[in-house]
């Protein structure tokens, strides 16, 4: 016999019991990266087999671009893909793509999967598509007397973006990538929802980016003799003996540019001045301090072939900018501007003159004047500048934008200051850290950043006012490359 008060402790058991099946439940769903604002899970779930149509609206050419997309994505040949003044739910299951112009917030959506089938509402095509990546994410396998079955959930999502910025880099100076890599990179970027791909294009080990004007760029900085074998600190250093390189077409930019921005992705190249500049100055060392020689490097780390200050490297690397305006539509170009040694400027003739006919105190100041050079040009070209934190030192130029990497300090200082701010600091964000403690991990540049400190980084300083804090415009992961051959 259950007694009242067994009786409540019973209830509270199973009470308790149903919390942890429909937590269980929740956590399945929520399985989507990055975690949306809102869900909420209505239980059962449909076939993805059942559904046969995307309703879209009519003579939506960006509509149709995703639906199309959305379907080869998932290899379905079967879908049709409806046009109608009105995207409504008909007899047939089907997706139905709604724009609601109403609201103007570009990265906002919301998804419902019932009986009827699947409903989104954005106010842009772009809310759209990432509506549907997250369908992707949804999708649940199962195996059904041996045949694999794909099922969709039941399912109500709210989404928004809580960052504006969020971007994804990779450095294919110190390795080169196919335009087919880059192209899965991309995919992948989409899928969870990155929208800028920081394109890091040159540095001191090759120059990857065609310059129509400066042709030896590529066709002597794009290579080096050979390739450093293991770590920098396994010393002796071994080298691989083989010629190494490769470089971009300004077709195959183009190319890229495109297919980013059909996933709503913006391309933000990098062109690194003044340091980590051997490259560009193996092919023309004219404009470096000592006038050469100067090699294309073979192994990681940080150079003195800097590029000179005086007028005639400003206006070379002007003329590069100029082409790299022209191929790239993105607000931004990153100028590069970390670690640059400061010794051959000291010895310099040229950079001493720069330095008195400027009135400048020191090495840091000529520094932030060459930044300011090129901050000036963009700026004209109605683009603005993006450059490591190092562009602090000697004073932050006023069109500025800091990407943070040594720590949040930096971050912290441009915001104080009113620049805007895209968080990247090596404790979180450097991809190319060993990401465990398994001892088979294949090599990588150093360091531990595990995949749970990255899901839980907060790209705003607790020490800002919520007034600065909206400087912070996102956050990036950064993708070095030194041990990262393919
Ligand atoms: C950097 O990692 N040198 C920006
Ligand atoms: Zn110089």
């Amino acid at each position: 016999m259950i007694y009242p008060s067994n009786m409540k402790k019973l209830l509270l058991f199973l009470f308790i019991c149903n919390c942890l099946i429909v937590t269980a439940q929740n956590n399945f769903v929520h399985n989507i990266i990055p975690q949306p604002k809102t869900i909420k899970v209505a239980g059962g779930k449909m076939r993805l087999d059942d559904i046969s149509i995307i309703n879209i609206p009519k003579q939506n050419k960006q509509c149709k671009r995703i639906a199309q997309l959305y379907a080869k994505t998932l290899n379905l040949k079967k879908f049709k893909i409806l046009e109608s003044a009105k995207p409504a739910f008909t007899k047939a299951k089907s997706i139905i793509l709604q724009l609601n112009f109403k609201e103007n917030n570009p990265d906002q959506y919301s998804l419902t999967s019932s009986k009827s089938g699947i409903l989104i509402i954005a106010s842009t095509e772009k809310g759209l598509f990432y509506a549907l990546q997250t369908l992707l994410q949804l999708l649940e396998s199962e195996t059904e007397k041996g045949v694999s079955k794909t099922s969709i959930p039941f399912i109500n999502i709210d989404d928004d973006a809580a960052f504006k910025y969020r971007g994804l880099h990779l450095d294919v100076s110190r390795h080169f990538f196919s335009l087919e890599t880059i192209k899965l990179y991309l995919d992948l970027m989409g899928r969870y929802k990155y929208n800028t791909f920081h394109w890091h294009l040159t540095d001191d080990q090759g120059w990857r980016i065609e310059i129509k004007r400066f042709p030896e760029l590529t066709s002597k900085g794009a290579y080096r003799d050979e390739t450093l074998v293991g770590h920098y600190s396994d010393q002796p250093h071994k080298f691989d003996g083989k010629k190494y390189g490769g470089f971009y077409t300004q077709e195959e930019v183009k190319e890229i540019v495109a297919y980013a921005a059909d996933r709503f992705i913006e391309v933000i190249p990098e062109i690194e001045m003044p340091g980590h500049a051997s490259a560009a100055l193996a092919s023309y060392p004219l404009f470096g301090c000592t006038g050469g020689p100067y090699q294309v490097e073979k192994i990681w780390g940080v150079f003195n072939s800097v590029f000179c200050t005086k007028d005639t490297t400003i206006w070379f690397v002007k003329q590069i900018l100029e082409e790299v305006c022209a191929l790239f539509p993105s607000k931004y170009i990153h100028i590069g501007g970390d670690e640059v040694p400061k010794s051959s400027w000291s010895l310099c003739p040229n950079c001493k003159i720069i330095k008195q006919r400027q009135g400048l105190k020191n090495d840091e100041e000529l520094q932030s004047y060459f930044i300011q050079q090129i901050d000036i040009y963009l700026t004209n070209k109605g683009k603005k500048l993006i450059g490591w934190d190092e562009i602090l030192e000697g004073g932050l130029s006023p069109n500025a934008t800091v990407m943070s990497w040594r720590g949040m300090k930096g971050g912290i200082q441009a915001a104080k200051e009113n620049h805007d701010v895209i968080m990247c600091p090596g404790t979180h964000c450097y991809f190319d850290h060993y990401q465990s403690s398994h001892a088979k991990e294949p090599l990588a540049i150093g360091g531990y950043t595990s995949l749970e400190k990255v899901y839980n980084f907060n790209p705003i300083p607790t020490s800002l006012t919520p007034e600065e804090g909206k400087h912070i415009l996102g956050a990036q992961g950064n993708l070095w490359i030194e041990y990262i051959p393919n």
